[in-house]
């Protein structure tokens, strides 16, 4: 079975994935983290992060994998470098390469095949997995996800004033929003979710209601 999980940064789609997966005890596929992967390892071969076959050919050698909560490209773990803010921007445009992200498709389908997954981003309800049992796409208003993020940054000790993460996070969604391919957009079969005031325990509650009323038989 397949659970698809989108929306915006910020929406708190990584921990309730993750806090998901780890309930039901399936597969936790976080698809962000393998386009940094592609772009960490284009930075490190010196690939032109603008030549979309080249980034696109680099994506379809690479074995990507999920191996106790952390992200391997081969035998390297990857999990921390690919959370650099070097890594972040160069994620950009190998996101927004239409051939790499017909790569990535397929490499997502591939690893989900025959096991139970919560997959995670932007596009994996309305173009990945169109046929995925359920389908979420978990939204927070922008004031709730910058507040959220910025939360995060000051534990880690990063100085950045709420109005910079706002601005940085309207540069990402309208860039989420208005790639060609693969833009974000809810599945027009998905259940939206309003996460602002409910803690990520709640959030995957909801989640678990709405995939345990997907799984019981309708005339039951
Ligand atoms: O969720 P994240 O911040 O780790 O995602 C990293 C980048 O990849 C971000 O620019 C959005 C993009 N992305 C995407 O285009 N499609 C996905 N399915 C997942 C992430």
């Amino acid at each position: 079975m397949i659970i698809t999980l989108d929306g915006p940064a910020g929406a708190g789609k990584s921990s309730a994935a993750r806090a998901l997966a780890a309930r039901l005890g399936w597969c936790y596929m976080d698809t962000g983290a393998m386009y940094r992967a592609v772009a960490l390892i284009a930075l490190d071969r010196s690939v032109p992060l603008d030549d979309a076959t080249r980034v696109a050919m680099l994506a379809d050698s690479l074995a990507i994998a999920f191996r106790d909560g952390r992200v391997f490209v081969g035998d390297r773990d990857v999990s921390t470098e690919i959370r650099t803010a070097r890594v972040t921007s160069a994620t950009r445009p190998v996101a927004d390469a239409p051939p790499v992200r017909e790569v990535m498709k397929q490499m997502q389908r591939r690893i989900a095949a025959g096991i139970d997954v919560v997959t995670e981003g932007r596009d994996q309800g309305s173009e990945v997995f169109p046929d995925a049992e359920v389908k979420v796409f978990l939204t927070a208003s922008p004031v709730e996800r910058a507040l959220r993020r910025h939360r995060e940054e000051t534990a880690r000790g990063v100085p950045l004033s709420l109005d910079d993460v706002l601005d940085a996070q309207n540069r990402r969604d309208e860039g989420d929003r208005t790639r060609p391919v693969g833009a974000m957009h809810p599945a027009a079969d998905a259940v939206l979710v309003e996460t602002d005031g409910l803690t990520p325990e709640e959030v995957v509650d909801r989640l678990v209601r709405l995939i345990e009323a997907r799984r019981r038989p309708r005339h039951a």
